[in-house]
C-alpha cells in the first residue's frame, strides 16, 4: 500500500496584499506546522539529491534555514546560512539583490566553504529568483559546484526558475501557483 500522498498546496496559505498590495502571499508556515506535511515536503525535496553527493545545504535566510536544517540532517550534509546583511559575525562576502518586494543585501562567511564543495540551495519560495541569484553568486565566489536549487513553492510567471537554470543550476519545486 502507497503512504498517502499529501496535497502540499492544500497545507500552504494564501495571503492577498501582504506585505504589499498586489502580492498573494503563499505562507508555508502551516505546512510547516503540520507534522506529515512537514516531513513528507522534506523527504520529497531531498529525494532527488540522496545520491548526488551533496556535502553542503546552503539556506536561505529566514525559511530557508528551517528546511536547510531538516534536508541538510537527512542528506548528512553540512549546512551553511545565507544571510541577510550585517548577521554573520566573521569576514564576509556581500551581493546586493531585488525581489518581488524590495532591495536588499545577503552575505555569506567566506571560510562558509573550501572551493569545489558541491552544495544544495534551499528556500521556501522563489519568485523573481533574486535571492536565490545572489546565493549562487555568493557561493560561486566561494568556489562552490551547485548541483541544484529546492524550493517548496515555484511562482513561475515571474521567472525565477528560468532565471537560475540560465545561470546552470537547475530548479526544483514541490508546488507551482500560477
Ligand atoms: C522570501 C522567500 C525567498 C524570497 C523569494 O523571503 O522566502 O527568500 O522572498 O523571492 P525572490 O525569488 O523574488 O527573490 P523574504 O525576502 O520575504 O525574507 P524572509 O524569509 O527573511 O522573510
Ligand atoms: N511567500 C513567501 N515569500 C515570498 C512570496 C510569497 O508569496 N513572494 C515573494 N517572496
Amino acid at each position: 500500500i502507497p503512504a498517502p500522498t499529501i496535497d502540499f498546496a492544500a497545507v500552504i496559505r494564501t495571503i492577498p496584499d501582504y506585505p504589499k498590495p498586489g502580492i498573494m502571499f503563499r505562507d508555508v508556515t502551516s505546512l510547516l506546522a503540520d507534522p506529515a506535511a512537514f516531513r513528507a515536503a522534506v523527504d520529497a525535496m531531498v529525494a532527488p539529491y540522496a545520491e548526488m553527493g551533496v556535502a553542503m545545504v546552503a539556506g536561505i535566510e529566514a525559511r530557508g534555514f528551517i528546511l536547510g536544517g531538516a534536508i541538510s540532517h537527512q542528506l548528512a550534509a553540512g549546512f551553511v546560512p545565507i544571510r541577510k546583511k550585517g548577521k554573520l559575525p566573521l569576514a564576509t562576502i556581500r551581493v546586493a539583490y531585488s525581489l518581488e518586494y524590495g532591495v536588499d543585501e545577503m552575505e555569506v562567511h567566506r571560510d562558509a566553504l573550501t572551493p569545489g564543495t558541491r552544495v544544495l540551495i534551499t528556500d521556501d519560495l522563489i519568485a523573481t529568483g533574486g535571492t536565490a541569484e545572489a546565493a549562487v553568486k555568493l557561493l560561486r565566489e566561494l568556489g562552490a559546484e551547485i548541483v541544484g536549487a529546492c524550493f517548496v513553492v515555484d511562482l513561475p510567471e515571474v521567472g525565477g526558475r528560468q532565471k537560475l537554470e540560465a545561470l546552470g543550476v537547475p530548479v526544483k519545486a514541490l508546488v507551482a501557483y500560477q
